[in-house]
């Protein structure tokens, strides 16, 4: 009979990753620890990666915000990013003596594909002097024509940080309306969606309040604003799951990616999660066995061109200072 080879490690995940499946993963692990130890690397993972890589083998996890802010100070020769293209070229614009890596070059990302930097070009045309809030969720092209960034967990404060009347917000049309709930400041809006939180309707709401009355319904911010208005709470990938700590609601729903309810329940064994959520496929490029070849091979090397790689960290380092 095969015995678990990491029990420490499985007993965290035992709830969420069924025996066998642990099995198959473990020789990945364990390469991929000897890796990290070999290369100087780190593995920073976003929240929606599956629990194997994100209880297992990541050194660093987090929303957008938090890889950002720890890409800039983590020390390592190599940073592995589990996570989106986007994530890895903000990794490299803080880090640009670091070699950073991503395991599926095909990791992208609907709200980035909706903009590009000629876009902007005629936004700035259209109103000229409406300052450019480009969430993080862009290619860094569009990021270095842009004035500043935000993320979903800093969106409200970015904004009302410029002091002036009125801004442009891409690429989330959805995201720009629920910040705009929330400020006085105008926003004007682009038209790009996620293409798993558009998906999440008020009918889900209502459904689920019926199938489960008392349920705690958190929302991700690039829900469409119908959908945030009927929750309980709108926040980014990190606030939802420091709602879930902090409150402790007895039943939740995160209307959001999958992976981010499992990866929160290991933290939250006493909350029961409800689980009607959409696959991010972008996010689940990254595997285990592309990881443990990303650090044997060094591949895929996210770069950034230099002539736009020094506007395109004054947006992102702008964010960071407020
Ligand atoms: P967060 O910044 O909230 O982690 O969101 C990133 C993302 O891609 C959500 O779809
Ligand atoms: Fe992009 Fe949506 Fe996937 Fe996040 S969940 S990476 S916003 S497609």
């Amino acid at each position: 009979m095969m015995t678990i080879r990491m029990p420490d490690l499985y007993n965290r995940v035992s709830q969420i990753i069924p025996q066998p499946d642990w099995m198959l993963f473990e020789d990945d692990i364990e390469a991929i620890f000897m890796l990290k130890r070999e290369k100087n690397a780190v593995i920073l993972a976003h929240n929606y990666q599956t629990p194997e890589i994100f209880h297992g083998v990541a050194d660093i996890v987090g929303d957008s915000l938090a890889l950002a802010r720890e890409a800039a100070r983590v020390e390592a020769d190599v940073i592995v990013m589990a996570g989106v293209h986007f994530m890895a070229e903000t990794a490299k614009l803080l880090s640009p003596k670091k070699t950073v890596l991503i395991p599926d070059m095909r990791a992208g990302c609907s709200l980035a594909d909706s903009i590009t930097p000629a876009n902007i070009a005629q936004l700035r045309e259209a109103h000229p002097d409406v300052p450019i809030i480009t969430y993080v969720n862009t290619s860094a092209a569009v990021k270095a024509a842009s004035d500043i960034c935000c993320t979903s967990g800093n969106a409200v404060k970015i904004v009302e940080s410029l002091g002036v009347p009125k801004v442009l917000m891409i690429p989330d049309g959805y995201l720009a309306r629920n910040v705009a709930r929330e400020t006085d400041v105008e926003i004007i809006a682009w038209n790009g969606t996620c293409e798993v939180h558009e998906l999440f309707t008020p009918e889900d709401v209502r459904g689920m309040r019926e199938s489960w009355p008392g349920v705690t319904i958190l929302a991700h911010p690039e829900c469409p604003p119908d959908v945030v208005a009927e929750a309980d709470f709108a926040g980014s990938t990190a606030a939802m799951s420091d709602f879930v700590g902090d409150k402790k609601p007895a039943r939740v729903c995160l209307l959001t990616e999958c992976s981010m309810s499992d990866n929160v329940a290991v933290n939250h064994p006493e909350v029961k999660f409800i689980r009607p959520c959409n696959l991010c496929p972008h996010m689940k490029r990254i595997t285990l066995g592309n990881i443990r070849e990303a650090l044997e091979k060094g591949h895929h090397e996210v770069t950034v061109d230099p002539a736009i790689a020094a506007d395109a960290r004054r947006s992102v380092e702008r964010m960071l200072e407020i």
